[in-house]
């Protein structure tokens, strides 16, 4: 029997629940962490420097994005060898190395487990292209064009119409490319550097689950599965109609399809329950509900420890993430909750706010207006936002420099952005006839590039994450929002967050307690309870920049943390940005 209080990786937690229900995750994209040898790309051997920072905090995870050997198409997640390190980030020694000295200080190392897709540099993709009966000639999603079409007489591309269906990529343009050497098209939901592998052949499966086992080998705690709920397509993969909000053609088909509680099942069983002790599991889930997210995490029948789902993400998204809606703490707060409740019985959340996708969120939904200059809006705003986050029942994950407040990005000129995404977009939208300004504008606002500029360790030049010229420019906030001048500073954005880990540490209700909305009508406030054996711990925080009010009574108890300090505090009426966790 697994022992599911058991770290593999390192110390054994008290209690009976698994151990990831206590932890806390610190997400490295390691690109954009700290570069240790001057080329301006962030390396492993940065990462060891800096494990103080991420041991300070009180993070006991660490997810790695992926390191792997990749051409960097999309920075790494279009993975050529699964089971070797690119060297722009250092060696598979550096890793082991790595692993061991996150162990020394009870961190475990989750890794990035990308396979949806593979890039197609890899050997297996390569070799599956080369001909329609190869060894791997079935490992991809390859399909003929549609009757009545083919190739030309040296296998040129047939037209436009001739594609198997009219499903769309998440990174723009047809999920369709066509490969000559076959006379078929292969399927990549991302980029065209990015096919899809075929779950339906066992032998993929196989090849997976060892590359997997592999790893857990060398002593990691977990994995964090990429885009995991697209891994079975629907039968005969039907033309797709824009039907689920905000994401793309074709969705419909393949983020909940028909074989998927079997494939993730499959791993379980092989892969995890097959090993002593128990894994940190993240099912990355685009577009999945709470009913799907309860019946992923289900601790007896289920298959992940939980999922990242995307429903509070996509509040501020139009017809696409690009067209930005406005977003109110009803719907936030609805929504959350919704989770919580959804997840309430026998489920598990994660907790986010950020990622190596998604804008910073304290300039997304707090305000970094007066950020430049370590303002009071930005600052209160960031810890507000983190106290609604932190203590709600899930695993909390921060993203690197979310601690620090880091901020948008800021950036005016396409040639400062690197990703795919955001390049695709904005030259499919110029060549539409877009005004290139209005899409600066949106991009400026909900480019993955956001995220991923430098993080900034001190306010000298590049920020102290490089010697040399950083891949991508810093951010905007370099002279306040960095690790230099928070990390020793109780009452910063990094000092409020080692306050809301310690919370979790300290009480049972934070982890264990049930989650209930109050107030819930309230246009400006996110108050809620945690209840658990006859306690009661009340969380209010107003998230919006002007004074909010709220029943007196709610005041009452023992404030165990507060974003500010408040002389003569009004029951009843809580500051601008103004957060406050009471024990009742
Ligand atoms: C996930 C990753 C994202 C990547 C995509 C394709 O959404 O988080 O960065 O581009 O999958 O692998
Ligand atoms: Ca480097």
């Amino acid at each position: 029997m697994t022992d599911r209080t058991r770290t593999p990786f390192s110390v054994t937690t008290p209690g009976e629940q698994p151990w990831w229900k206590s932890s806390v995750v610190y997400q490295i994209y390691p690109r954009s962490f700290a570069d240790s040898n001057g080329d301006g790309i962030g390396d492993i051997r940065g990462i060891i420097n800096h494990l103080d920072h991420v041991e300070k905090l009180g993070a006991n995870v660490i997810w790695l994005s992926p390191i792997y050997v990749s051409p960097m198409d999309d920075n790494g997640y279009d993975i050529a060898n699964y089971q070797d390190i690119d060297p722009l980030f250092g060696t598979l020694a550096d890793v082991d190395e790595l692993i061991a000295d996150a162990r020394d200080r009870g961190i475990g190392i989750v890794m990035d487990l990308v396979v949806n897709h593979t890039s197609d540099e890899h050997a297996w993709f390569e070799e599956s292209r080369s001909s329609r009966d190869n060894p791997k000639a079935d490992w991809y999603i390859w399909r003929d064009p549609e009757p009545g079409f083919t190739a030309g007489p040296h296998g040129e591309e047939p037209p436009i119409e001739a594609r198997p269906n009219n499903w769309e990529s998440m990174f723009s343009g047809s999920v369709w490319e066509w490969e000559p050497r076959r006379g078929q098209y292969y399927l990549h939901l991302f980029s065209v550097k990015q096919p899809d592998l075929n779950w339906e052949n066992v032998e993929v499966r196989e090849a997976v689950k060892s590359m997997m086992h592999w790893w857990l080998d060398r002593g990691i705690a977990g994995f964090r599965m990429d885009v995991v709920n697209f891994l079975s397509k629907a039968e005969g993969l039907p033309e797709g109609e824009p039907t689920h909000h905000g994401y793309t053609n074709g969705f419909p088909h393949f983020y909940y399809g028909p074989r998927i509680h079997e494939f993730l099942g499959e791993l379980r069983r092989d892969v995890f329950d097959a090993r002593e002790g128990t894994f940190l599991t993240v099912g990355e889930m685009p577009g999945v509900s709470p009913e799907q997210g309860r019946k992923f995490t289900d601790a007896e029948s289920g298959q992940v420890s939980m999922v990242f789902q995307f429903e509070h993400m996509d509040l501020d998204h139009g017809a696409t993430k690009f067209d930005r809606v406005p977003m109110s703490v009803r719907t936030l707060k609805d929504n959350l909750s919704r989770w919580q409740d959804g997840l309430a019985d026998g489920g598990w959340n994660s907790l986010y706010w950020n990622n190596h996708d998604q804008p910073r969120i304290v300039s997304r939904w707090g305000d970094d207006s007066d950020a430049h200059d370590g303002g009071p809006l930005w600052r209160s705003s960031a810890t507000a936002l983190a106290t609604v986050l932190h203590m709600m029942r899930g695993t909390p994950y921060i993203y690197q420099g979310e601690e620090l407040g880091m901020t948008n990005t800021q950036f005016a000129d396409i040639s400062d952005y690197r990703d795919i995404e955001s390049l695709n977009y904005y030259r499919q939208s110029v060549d539409a006839g877009q005004d290139p300004a209005a899409v600066l504008d949106s991009m400026a606002w909900v480019s993955r590039d956001n995220a991923r500029t430098p993080v900034q360790w001190d306010s000298s030049e590049q920020a102290g994450f490089t010697t040399g010229e950083p891949w991508i420019p810093v951010g905007p906030s370099a002279a306040v929002a960095n690790a230099a001048a928070q990390d020793d500073d109780p009452t910063s954005i990094f000092g409020y967050y080692r306050q809301l880990i310690t919370l979790r540490r300290e009480l049972d209700i934070v982890v264990h307690g049930d989650y209930h909305l109050i107030e819930a009508e309230h246009e400006q406030v996110f108050a809620y309870e945690r209840h658990h054996n006859g306690q009661v711990l009340r969380v209010l925080a107003n998230l919006t920049g002007s004074e909010a009010r709220v029943p007196a009574e709610h005041f009452g108890g023992q404030v165990v943390l507060a974003n500010m300090e408040r002389h003569n505090r009004e029951a009843g009426v809580l500051a601008p940005w103004e957060a406050l966790v009471i024990s009742v």
